[in-house]
C-alpha cells in the first residue's frame, strides 16, 4: 500500500501539514509505505498549455521532475493532498502540480463539451486535506468541487474522501490546548469562549484524519 501525500502550505507547522502528519502516521501505523512531497519544494514547473500531452500521452516537459513524479503518482494507492485554502482555492505551489494531471489524459472536444480518457487505468482513493480561517467551510467548496470533478474524469472507480478544518488561521492551532486558544481567540476578535468547543472540535479533527490514514492502510 502506497501513501503518496502532497503538502501545500507554506507553513511546516501550518494546520494542514498538522493534520496531514496525523493522517500519515495513522497510515505508518497501519503498514503503508509513505512519501510526502513538500509542493513548494519540488521542481516542477508551470503546465505551459502545449497541449501535446494530448498526442504524447506523457507531458512534454522534460527539464524538472514531473516524468518521476508522475510515476509515483501512477503506483500510488492513495493521493492525498493537504492544502490551505488561499482565497477559495488551492495554494498556487498545489494547483501548479495539480495541471500537471492534465498529462494523465486524452482530451477530445465535442459539440457537447468535453470527452475525458486517461491514459492508465486509475482506482484511487484520494483523500483531501483543507483547512481554511473561515468558521463555515463554503470557501473550500470550489477546491472539493474541482476535486470531486478531477477525480471523477481521471476515472469512476476513484473515491475521493474529504476532511476540512475552519477556524483555524494561525499556525499550529489545530494542536494547541484549549487555554491557548482561550488566550488566542481575544487576538483574533473572536469569543473566548468558542475555545472549550474548538478545542474538542480540533482533537476530533485529528483523530479523524489519524483513523482515515489507518483505515486506508489496512484496506488491503
Ligand atoms: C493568501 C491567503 C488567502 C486566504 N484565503 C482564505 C479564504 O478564502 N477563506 C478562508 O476561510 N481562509 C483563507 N485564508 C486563511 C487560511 O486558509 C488559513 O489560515 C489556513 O488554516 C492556513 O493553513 P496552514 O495553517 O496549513 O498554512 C487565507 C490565507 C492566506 C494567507
Amino acid at each position: 500500500m502506497h501513501v503518496l501525500a502532497f503538502s501545500g502550505s507554506p507553513r511546516r507547522r501550518g494546520n494542514s501539514s498538522l493534520l496531514l502528519a496525523e493522517m500519515l502516521r495513522g497510515a505508518r501505523e497501519g503498514g503503508a509505505e509513505i512519501e510526502e512531497i513538500i509542493a513548494e519544494e519540488v521542481n516542477v514547473k508551470y503546465c505551459k498549455g502545449c497541449l501535446r500531452c494530448n498526442l504524447l500521452k506523457r507531458c512534454a516537459i522534460k527539464s524538472d521532475d514531473w516524468l518521476e513524479l508522475s510515476q509515483k503518482i501512477l503506483i500510488a494507492d492513495v493521493l492525498v493532498i493537504a492544502s490551505p485554502i488561499y482565497f477559495h482555492h488551492l495554494t498556487a505551489s498545489m494547483k501548479k502540480i495539480l495541471d500537471r494531471f492534465r498529462s494523465f489524459l486524452h482530451v477530445q472536444i465535442t459539440e457537447n463539451g468535453l470527452i475525458y480518457i486517461p491514459w492508465h487505468e486509475w482506482k484511487k482513493d484520494f483523500v483531501l486535506i483543507l483547512t481554511l480561517g473561515s468558521s463555515s467551510d463554503a470557501d473550500a467548496q470550489p477546491v472539493i468541487d474541482l476535486f470531486k470533478y478531477i477525480t471523477t474524469i481521471l476515472g469512476p472507480q476513484n473515491k475521493l474522501r474529504t476532511i476540512v478544518g475552519t477556524r483555524l488561521a494561525i499556525a499550529n492551532q489545530v494542536k494547541m490546548n484549549e487555554e491557548e486558544l482561550r488566550t488566542l481567540y481575544p487576538k483574533l476578535k473572536l469569543p473566548a469562549i468558542l475555545a472549550e468547543k474548538d478545542y474538542q472540535r480540533n482533537q476530533i479533527l485529528l483523530k479523524k484524519c489519524y483513523e482515515l490514514g489507518k483505515e486506508l492502510a489496512e484496506k488491503v
